[in-house]
């Protein structure tokens, strides 16, 4: 499978020479109004169509929330991204992308609304279905998990395809699963009550990440690393998130899970997990999810005193955040775990908004050489540094020769930056793969 274990496809889906079905596509788009439908989900879905992922002739999208907009406005906020100034797409392909999309506005707990998008839904499908074919209806649930088990039950009561040609049923799922042990596992038990384990996708899109996807093929493809990956070789780990813009108007949800919940305990940690489990038996995602399973029950209770909060100045000014939130924004932890390969290495896992860059990287820092023989005054460490974004990239950092007819030491690189090593290469948005691998052809 394409892009791992954050996912799994139901069995039927693929037939043996991994050709994807055709038939009447409709994709909905739950929580439309929203800040991750806007930058991400209506993006991606773009970029699939301009990529022929989304043929027309079978495809229709559908924005779904409570806010009341029309059609047209919803269509000017997606237009809006996509020509502004965070992307630029052509115009032209723009207009005939955004012919597919329409838009339902109800609430997430009423009959009303799902009947309303199930009646839309079914007309789409009517009118795409020219010769008989079977009908799938993806629901991406672009929302706060709070309102997920409402939503999942409307989907199951008046949402289902219904044609009796076959097709199917799917919802994805954004994390935050929950907020805690005891949420996450009655949110699994509601959801699960209501859809069959292949119907349900959970997304985690650090995972459709090139070089998160990357983490795998270069610790164990890669004789370099095998020997060294490990307490003996390496001073610590920090896995590092930070963006240089705040909550931008999501405070409402954002307020009532923080920077833990938000980053570290599902982005970071899926990091962390690949960083420093074992190998697994083979690349099937049962396998690679054994492997986390273990390095997680590994991981030692973190200690109060490795953790440091913090929060924005001016969260609070966001209309949609409460006066007196004391939600953290900023969070550092240290995570150590016991076993024979990591005792004593701390992972740093440090995620923030608002601050003065926005980066996600893992730097891998070495032990120093014992027994120096160069007398360097501070001896440069050498340094593995895994750049997920922006410009993802890979560099090594090395202790060389100073050129020239000294014999002093200098700290250097060697350097895989993508842009220039796969020149004309377009990288895929993590979205765009997460979101084909739900309905779409497994790259070969
Ligand atoms: P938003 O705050 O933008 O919420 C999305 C939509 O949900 C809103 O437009 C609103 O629509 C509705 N909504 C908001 N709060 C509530 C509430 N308390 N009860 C019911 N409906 C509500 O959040 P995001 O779009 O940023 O995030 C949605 C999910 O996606 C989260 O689980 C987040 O973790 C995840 N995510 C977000 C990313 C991002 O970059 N934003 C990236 C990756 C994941 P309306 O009022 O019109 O119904
Ligand atoms: C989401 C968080 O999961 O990831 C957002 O909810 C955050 O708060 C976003 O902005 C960051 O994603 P990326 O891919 O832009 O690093």
């Amino acid at each position: 499978m394409g892009s791992s274990e954050w996912s799994h496809r139901s069995d039927s889906f693929w037939s043996n020479d991994n050709v994807a079905e055709t038939g009447c596509l409709s994709i909905i788009v739950l929580g439309a109004s929203g800040d991750l439908a806007k930058k991400k989900t209506f993006p991606a879905l773009f970029h699939l169509y301009c990529q022929g992922f989304l043929p027309p002739n079978e495809v229709h999208i559908f924005g779904y929330a409570r806010t009341k907009i029309s059609d047209d406005e919803l269509r000017n906020r997606i237009r809006g991204y996509l020509l502004g100034e965070r992307s630029s797409s052509p115009s032209e392909d723009v207009s005939e992308f955004l012919k597919l999309v329409k838009y339902v506005s109800g609430s997430y707990d009423s009959a009303e609304g799902f009947q309303l998008l199930d009646k839309e839904i079914a007309m789409h499908e009517i009118s795409k279905s020219s010769q008989e074919v079977s009908c799938r209806r993806l629901f991406y649930l672009a929302l706060p998990p709070s309102v997920y088990p409402s939503v999942c039950r409307m989907i199951r009561k008046y949402c289902m395809n219904k044609s009796d040609l076959g097709g199917w049923t799917r919802v994805v799922v954004e994390k935050p699963f929950g907020k805690d042990l005891d949420s996450a596992e009655l949110l699994s038990s509601q959801i699960g009550e209501l859809f069959d384990e292949p119907q349900i996708y959970r997304i985690d899109h650090y995972l459709g990440k090139e070089l998160v996807q990357n983490l795998l093929v270069l610790r164990f493809a890669n004789r370099f690393f095998l020997p060294l990956w490990n307490r003996d070789n390496i001073d610590n780990v920090q896995i590092v998130f930070r963006e240089d813009f705040g909550t931008e108007g999501r405070g409402g949800y954002f307020d009532e899970y923080g920077i833990i919940r938000d980053i570290i305990q599902n982005h970071l940690l899926q990091v962390f997990c690949l960083v420093a489990m074992e190998k697994p038996v083979s690349l099937k995602p049962e396998h690679i999810r054994d492997e986390k399973v273990k390095v997680l029950q590994s991981v030692l209770p973190i200690k109060d005193e490795e953790v440091v909060l913090g929060q924005y100045e001016g969260y609070r000014d966001d209309p949609t955040v409460p006066d007196q939130s004391n939600t953290p924004t900023f969070a550092t932890v240290i995570l150590r775990i016991h076993n024979e390969r990591w005792e004593g290495v701390p992972f740093i896992l440090k995620a923030g908004k608002a601050l003065n860059s926005r980066k996600a990287e893992i730097r891998v820092q070495f032990k120093d050489v014992p027994g120096d023989i160069f007398k360097c005054e501070k001896q440069g460490r050498n340094e593995f540094v895994i750049r997920l974004q922006p410009s993802e990239a890979m560099y090594m950092k090395l202790t060389v020769k100073q050129p020239g007819l000294e014999m002093s030491t200098v700290q250097s690189e060697l350097d895989l930056s993508y842009k220039q090593r796969y020149q004309g290469v377009m990288i895929p948005e993590a979205y765009e793969r997460l979101i084909l691998d739900t309905y779409g052809p497994c790259p070969s």
